[in-house]
């Protein structure tokens, strides 16, 4: 009598350890299915299309501060909404500073922050709309090869992008972060703008 106590004991012990294994790879599941919904909506950073998750980056980086031209407001100059992304103006002229000076003490930009002398000359920030003078005829490959390698229009025999372009930072991107921003701007209204090329610089720097 008491061996067969023992054994119920025993059986009453292990089925109540196998159905808390049971219960726990049930959670364990349900634990997976919620991960991968998240990793689902993290696809597009929680927002509804990759377009609108790429818009958040772009607004979040600023990207805009340098590639908008400004207008003057109540607080000085602020973002040209119907400019947006266009880069510096082609009918804007170079700044009009002293470039021997400028080159070898620092930097100036213009107040729209367009165009940037330093010691590397003068950058024009780019146009970055969906226009074929912006990056309208850019695939995918070639955005991420440009952020990644600092490389103009993403092809790999250009010249290397000027400062005070952020590549540097920006090729910390992942590429779905990456892809989202070209779709977004992809997506943005075509602004036709052909931005002047840089100007090399007039002071000869020793490296
Ligand atoms: C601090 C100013 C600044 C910020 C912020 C900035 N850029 Fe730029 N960007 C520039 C300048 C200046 C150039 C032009 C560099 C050159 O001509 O070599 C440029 C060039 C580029 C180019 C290369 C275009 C081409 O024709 O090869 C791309 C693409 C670009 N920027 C995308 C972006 C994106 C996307 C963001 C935001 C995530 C951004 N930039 C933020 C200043 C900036």
């Amino acid at each position: 009598m008491k061996k067969l106590s023992v054994i119920i004991v025993i059986t009453l012990v292990c089925s109540t350890f196998f159905l808390s294994q049971c219960t726990d790879n049930k959670t364990g599941e349900t634990n997976n299915q919620k991960d991968t919904v998240l990793v689902g909506s993290k696809s597009n950073g929680g927002y509804e299309t990759q377009v609108k998750w790429g818009q958040h980056l772009v607004m979040s980086m600023d990207c805009g501060n340098c590639h908008t031209p400004k207008k003057m407001g109540k607080m000085g100059p602020e973002d040209d909404s119907t400019l947006l992304l266009s880069g510096h103006p082609a009918k804007q002229p170079p700044p009009d500073v002293d470039r021997n000076a400028m080159e070898s003490k620092g930097l100036v930009v213009t107040n729209d922050l367009t165009s940037w002398v330093g010691p590397w000359g003068i950058s024009y920030t780019a146009n970055l709309t969906s226009d074929e003078s912006g990056i309208g005829t850019w695939n995918e490959d070639q955005f991420i090869f440009c952020i990644r390698n600092g490389k103009q229009k993403g092809l790999a025999g250009s010249r290397m992008l000027l400062p005070p372009m952020p590549w540097p930072a920006f090729k910390n991107l992942n590429d779905d972060e990456l892809k989202a921003i070209f779709a977004y701007l992809k997506s943005t209204k075509p602004i036709s703008n052909i931005v002047p090329p840089p100007a090399p610089p007039v002071v000869q720097h020793k490296m």
